[in-house]
């Protein structure tokens, strides 16, 4: 039986990498892949340490890729110091892998202000009553938190906090990985230093 990749053959399966991206997440969540939206994010600080978490993938706006969290969290910080970072997203179903490098933007106010308004009612709850990424006492101190949140909003619509919001990681370096067999993957790597430039491509070696 031939493998499910085999027929990327020799070419490169798009031209423009965040196209392909954009229709393998749509293929994986038709597959029902395993959570395909959630995606690991690398950040780094200004001394070059890294740390990695998974963040959810919430489409592709003005050509990046955009997430949501918290803008007083350690990914935030780092974001801030350090404006770059690296992505990989995973569909097992398919053998997939994409990874993206880039410079990394805080969304517009309204962009945010957009994604939040689509979130249930205990998610944007939620965002206010977390300190995301600072020590807390307790799990009764959370509860607490999330309790005094409820009552404040109590009857009414949640604001969005200011500190909470989107990021959109900008495109410089993505890979598309295809798992083939006997270990001989696909891997194309497609590179451009600005966004107007056409993409540059080329095939590594697995
Ligand atoms: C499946 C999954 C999805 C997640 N999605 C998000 C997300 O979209 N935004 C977010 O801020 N944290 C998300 N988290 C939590 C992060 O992995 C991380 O714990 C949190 O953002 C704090 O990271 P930091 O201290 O490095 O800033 C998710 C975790 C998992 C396991």
């Amino acid at each position: 039986m031939p493998h499910f990749n085999s027929d990327a053959q020799s070419a490169a399966p798009g031209a423009d990498p965040l196209s392909v991206l954009q229709r393998w997440f749509d293929e994986a969540q038709a597959k029902k892949d395993p959570l395909p939206d959630a995606m690991t994010l690398a950040t780094s600080s200004k001394e070059g340490r890294p740390s990695a978490r998974i963040v959810l993938f919430k489409g592709i706006r003005r050509g990046a890729i955009f997430f949501v969290t918290n803008y007083q969290s350690r990914k935030a910080r780092e974001l801030e110091e350090n404006p770059r970072a690296a992505l990989v997203f995973h569909f097992p179903t398919w053998e997939r892998q994409v990874r993206v490098e880039g410079r990394v933007e805080r969304a517009t106010a309204a962009e945010s202000e957009a994604y939040f308004q689509t979130r249930p009612r205990g998610s944007q709850l939620g965002a206010w009553a977390s300190p995301q990424s600072q020590p807390i006492a307790s799990r009764g101190e959370l509860e607490a938190r999330s309790q005094q949140v409820e009552e404040r909003f109590e009857g009414a619509p949640v604001a969005r906090p200011e500190f909470w919001g989107g990021y959109l990681v900008i495109p410089e370096r993505v890979e598309l990985w295809l798992g083939r067999t006997d270990r001989l993957h696909d891997r194309f790597v497609y590179e451009r230093a600005k966004d107007d430039e056409p993409w540059r491509l080329e095939r590594l070696a697995p």
